[in-house]
């Protein structure tokens, strides 16, 4: 394929933002590495993980896929991957694709996105192709795709998320269909094909996931669907997560037509989150508000009380990660926020330890020790001692 390296090649030096810890050494003398590419699976990895819980067994295999692409074996006439997360809102399908982007790249926004729900027309195919000559922004070959994100680098894969798939037109839909086949785009203006074969390939959609929010609250029509399903033989020993994959997996053949569903090369059905998962993914969100609030010389530290109470405030099957989002909102970041306001006149080192008081969170506020250093005092270490 000499069309793709080469034009790989001449893409190579395009400027992409690094974070410096994820930056890749290059191969000792006599290494074997005979790869094109120039990232480490282990490093991506443990970058998404850190930021994406609860769902291994799509790590997992993102992980395996990643190493097959690095190793460069794929076949060079089709995307390098294309996989399509479904499931519950708010459990991390967009956030993944995002913390791929970021570590490969260092920017979650090196990746190509088209949110779908804007391509709710027919018409609005040719945002995709661009105009057909002779229609205003023709000549200018107008589309919505970014084409240095989508084609990377010839030693990084472009990436591209097509969020929200069940929000667009079939036809906006059925316009990929060569592009999940031979990786390629012709623009209707007919001067341009877009090159999607150094491309990993993201689709995802929330199909089914009103119904899905229907099982988890049970009514009672779905209560006993739920339960048909367990008492066929068939299912026997599995489990609601299994449940909710059959159901989705349904949905999804109803909706598309076999031609498109058969171009993936995973289907994946993310899991609900676990309250331990929230925990998880409350601490994470804790750490990075630490991080955000250090320019103001403060620390938040939460007791193993508040931890509890924000879990259960924030855990909820219809909205996923995001209502936990909402309840650190309300009851972290704006008390948080006049505290920090209200000693800008004075005092600004300091640590909140944040604990359950008569059925309220409660912020104590503690000087810091050194606030040069920014030395925190040992009881607002990172561990959770309950009070
Ligand atoms: N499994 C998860 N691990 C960590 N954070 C998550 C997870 N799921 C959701 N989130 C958080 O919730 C927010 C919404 O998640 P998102 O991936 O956009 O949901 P969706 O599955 O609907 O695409 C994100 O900002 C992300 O930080
Ligand atoms: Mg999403």
């Amino acid at each position: 394929m000499s069309f793709i390296t080469t034009k790989l090649k001449a893409l190579n030096e395009r400027q992409h933002q690094h974070t410096p810890e994820l930056e890749i050494k290059e191969p000792s003398e006599g290494s074997r590495l005979v790869t094109r590419f120039r990232f480490d699976v282990d490093q991506v990895m443990r970058h998404v993980r850190s930021k994406i819980f609860g769902q291994e067994e799509t790590l997992h295999r993102l992980e395996e896929m990643l190493r097959i692409i690095w190793s460069d074996i794929t076949e060079s006439d089709r995307p390098l991957y294309v996989a399509l997360f479904l499931g519950p809102t708010g459990v991390g399908k967009t956030e993944m694709v995002r913390a791929l982007s970021e570590a490969i790249y260092g920017n979650p926004e090196a990746l190509c996105r088209i949110d779908m729900n804007t391509l709710t027309q027919e018409h609005y195919a040719a945002s995709l192709t661009g105009a057909p000559p002779g229609y205003i922004g023709s000549k200018e070959g107008a589309s919505l795709f970014q084409i240095e994100k989508i084609e990377g680098s010839y030693s990084k894969p472009g990436i591209v998320l097509f969020d929200e798939l069940e929000k667009a037109n079939d036809q906006v839909i059925y316009s990929l269909l060569n592009v999940m086949d031979n990786g390629l785009m012709a623009m209707t203006s007919g001067d341009k094909v877009i090159n999607f074969r150094n491309t990993l390939i993201f689709m995802t959609s929330n199909l089914g996931a009103r119904e899905i929010m229907d099982y988890a609250h049970g009514s009672l029509k779905n209560s006993l669907r739920k339960l048909l399903w367990f008492f066929r033989p068939s299912n026997w020993g599995r489990n609601e997560q299994d449940f909710l994959r059959d159901f989705v997996l349904k949905k999804l053949e109803k909706r598309f037509s076999p031609e498109f569903i058969n171009r993936f090369d995973d289907i994946f059905v993310f899991q609900w989150l676990h309250q331990e998962v929230l925990g998880q993914i409350l601490d994470r969100n804790i750490q990075s508000l630490n991080h955000r609030i250090q320019k103001h010389g403060c620390q938040l530290h939460l007791k193993e009380s508040a931890r509890k109470f924000l879990i259960e405030e924030g855990f909820n099957k219809q909205y996923g990660a995001r209502f936990l989002k909402r309840a650190i909102r309300r009851h972290i970041e704006i008390p948080l926020a006049a505290q920090i306001s209200q000693r800008m006149q004075g005092e600004v080192s300091v640590v909140f330890i944040v604990r359950m008081q008569d059925g309220k969170l409660h912020f104590a506020a503690e000087k810091k020790e050194n606030p040069i250093s920014g030395k925190i005092p040992s009881e607002a270490t990172n561990e959770f001692i309950d009070l």
